[in-house]
């Protein structure tokens, strides 16, 4: 199956990054998102990615021309019916992602292809929610996307093989290695990333160590790019508590329970780097 008309459903910071590596890699996009506001800050984020390789001399001038003329925006849904995919990257909210999927099934051509961003939810059970549970399929990239070279490609128990090679081949195309993963809480990457990232919120809450040097010990011993508590303020606090809540549930196995560390600092508000403070503070 050819694609070659593509809606990402979401301008926040992963929707964007697979918006602008989308358009990078020759593929019509329309970035879509209900709030004109998160439109315009994912627009601007990708303008700022785009002039910072043309600095770098990555890319031509004419070359960042030709991507932004590739992207469009919309705030209406109804514009993905003649997208042959849909990315969706918004809030990991089963229920807001069910409604999206049920009512994107009715917007989309026939052959389309509905994939979810989701970091940790059934694909399954979002494809339960549409009429074309064969093409439904899960694509989780990393953030920053334009950097990471990953993509999994999770197969729900229905996703039909020309779906999943259709996605391989994209994702190919985008200059990403993907790696197939099977329907189950965490995926691969979170299941192993999340509680790592969990036990050491558990070491600062126990006061073994302080957050600086907890991020120390994994920077410079384990050579880890960032240390995991500025990573999770990277990602986002709540995004981290949610993906272990998905895990606690999913395993019923209290070796995923959330700290309560994590848990407070969410209800606080202190969601990492996005609100200005999480384990660390953001000017
Ligand atoms: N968007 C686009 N590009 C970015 C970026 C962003 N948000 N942040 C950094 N970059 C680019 C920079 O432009 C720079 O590129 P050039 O040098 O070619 O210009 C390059 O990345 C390196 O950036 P910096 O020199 O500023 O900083 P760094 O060397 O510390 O790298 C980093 C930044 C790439 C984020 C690095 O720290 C890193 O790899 N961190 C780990 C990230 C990670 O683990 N991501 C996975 C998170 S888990 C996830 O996403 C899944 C989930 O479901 C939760």
């Amino acid at each position: 199956m050819q694609l070659n008309k593509v809606m990402v459903v979401g301008a926040g910071q992963m929707g964007a990054g697979i918006a602008q590596v989308c358009a990078q890699s020759g593929y019509h996009v329309v970035l879509h998102d209900r709030n004109e506001s998160a439109l315009e800050n994912g627009m601007a984020t990708i303008e700022k990615m785009l002039a910072r390789s043309v600095t770098k001399e990555r890319l031509s001038e004419a070359d960042k021309q030709a991507v932004q003329e590739r992207l469009s925006v919309s705030t209406e849904l109804a514009d993905a019916h003649d997208c042959d995919l849909v990315i969706e990257a918004i809030v990991e909210n089963m229920d807001l992602k069910a409604a999206l999927f049920r009512e994107l099934d009715q917007i989309i051509p026939a052959h389309a292809i509905l994939a979810t961003n989701t970091s940790s939810l059934p694909i399954t059970e979002i494809a339960a929610t549409t009429k074309r549970p064969t093409q439904v399929i899960g694509m989780h990239f990393m953030n920053p996307v334009p950097v990471m070279k990953l993509v999994e490609v999770i197969r729900g128990l229905q996703t039909s093989d020309a779906t999943y090679e259709a996605i391989v081949r994209m994702s190919d195309r985008l200059d990403k290695t993907s790696v197939a993963v099977n329907d189950f809480p965490g995926f691969v990457a979170n299941r192993i990333l999340m509680p790592m990232i969990n036990e050491a919120i558990y070491t600062v809450y126990e006061g073994v160590a302080s957050p600086e040097d907890v991020d120390t010990v994994m920077k410079l011993g384990m050579n880890h790019p960032m240390g995991p508590l500025a990573l999770a303020d990277f990602i986002g606090l709540d995004t981290c508590l949610s993906i272990m809540e998905v895990l606690h549930e999913g395993f019923g196995d209290s070796k995923y329970r959330p700290c309560p560390l994590l848990r407070k600092y969410v209800e606080a508000g202190w969601l990492g780097k996005k609100t200005g403070r999480g384990f660390f503070e953001y000017a």
